[in-house]
């Protein structure tokens, strides 16, 4: 059959993540995915970059828009970022230029997914994200197929990692909130905006996309409750392991008879727990079903290969003819019969 052709819009972290597992794994991938995956075409803002692959056999274009309307493009791939912008308006014009879309923008997906999911619907095309929660942990695929047979009781997790590295390096070096932010800033951990990582609104944006497919609701980022890390003080993390626990910004999404409850906010759990033990940038994320009972997912949830990884899994998907909608789409019967809830504080 026919290769499959992407376009890819942005080549920072992820977008070079891409390219260079297509690269290194054309014959897997086409061995997993019945066809070819070739690129066509990539943008980014800066031509002369150096940007360690070789991308001198794919057209450059200045513009996102120019690859979200090439005709000799099937599957466009939003890397670019931010909740609204360029990236939105690519994905849209791709959409309506008869493109599949792929993209790891949890920020513009938690705000926007409802409309971006029923635009892709009406016209008969499909959105996909795996890596815009968790990273490299192939959490919605987990939900959507491997757990297909369960009601979803509940979703919780350790969803960034900037927030588990600071809340760590508090603990195990004795050194105050201020300063192991420093530390993180340093390092690069921290988003350009770090308000969206230690304000908890990151996690938020992760957990409103999760338990949207999770409960079959429509996509509610303003119903989920946040608080951040900031007023975490090293005087709490002693006590509480004093008393055998840790605090982990944890964010919890459950059915309950008032609704769906999406709470994000720092937590204590067992210090022997496996989210207690849980150290570093890594994520976890814990599944609840009425059938399997807990399943634990935990792994890299941000960086080059695993979150390249996530997106290639969706790339497969697509190029494997794989058209069912994930979230929020009117004519998908869990949310017809479930409209979205609202929280309850
Ligand atoms: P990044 O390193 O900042 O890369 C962004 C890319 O977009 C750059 O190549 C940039 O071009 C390009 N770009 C920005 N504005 C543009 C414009 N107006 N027109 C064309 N290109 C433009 O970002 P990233 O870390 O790869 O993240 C990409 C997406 O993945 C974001 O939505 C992010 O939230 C999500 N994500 C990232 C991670 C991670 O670990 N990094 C994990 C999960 C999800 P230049 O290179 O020329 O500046
Ligand atoms: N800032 C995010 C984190 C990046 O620390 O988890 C991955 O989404």
């Amino acid at each position: 059959s026919s290769p499959l052709r992407l376009g890819i819009a942005g080549l920072g972290t992820v977008g070079i993540g891409v390219v260079k597992i297509i690269q290194r794994h054309a014959d897997l991938l086409a061995m997993r995915s019945g066809r070819a995956v070739t690129i066509t075409a990539v943008s980014a803002r800066d031509r002369m970059k150096n940007r360690d692959a070789d991308l001198s056999s794919y057209r450059w274009e200045d513009d996102p828009m120019a690859v979200a309307t090439a005709p000799d493009v099937d599957v466009f791939i939003e890397l670019i970022g931010g909740d609204a912008g360029i990236a939105r308006d690519s994905i849209e014009t791709a959409l309506r230029s008869g493109k599949d879309v792929v993209t790891a923008n949890k920020a513009l997906l938690a705000l926007h997914g409802q409309p971006l999911a029923e635009l892709a619907e009406g016209l008969g095309r499909v959105i996909r994200f795996e890596a815009a929660v968790a990273g490299g942990i192939p959490v919605i695929k987990s939900m959507t197929e491997s757990l297909a047979g369960n009601r979803i009781t509940r979703v919780m997790g350790v969803m960034n990692g900037t927030c588990n590295y600071i809340l760590t390096r508090m603990e195990s070096a004795g050194l105050p909130y201020e300063a192991v932010f420093e530390e993180a800033r340093q390092l690069g951990y921290l988003e350009a905006d770090p308000t969206l990582d230690v304000g908890g609104i990151d996690a938020g944006h992760k957990l409103a996309i999760l338990s949207s497919i999770a409960f079959g609701t429509q996509v509610s980022f303003d119903a989920v409750e946040i608080e951040g890390i900031e007023r975490v003080s090293i005087d709490d993390i002693h006590r509480a392991r004093d008393m055998g626990y840790r605090i982990k910004l944890l964010g919890v999404a459950q059915m309950t008879p008032r609704g769906l409850e999406q709470r994000m906010a720092p937590c204590l759990v067992p210090a022997d727990s496996p989210l207690g033990q849980l150290v570093g940038g890594t994520n976890m994320v814990v599944i609840e079903g009425d059938s399997v009972g807990q399943i634990v997912l935990r792994g890299a949830g941000a960086g080059e290969g695993p979150t390249a990884s996530a997106v290639m899994s969706d790339i497969v998907e697509i190029a494997r003819g794989v058209r069912l909608p994930v979230f929020g789409q009117p004519a998908n019967g869990l949310v017809a019969a479930q409209p979205a809830r609202t929280a309850v504080p």
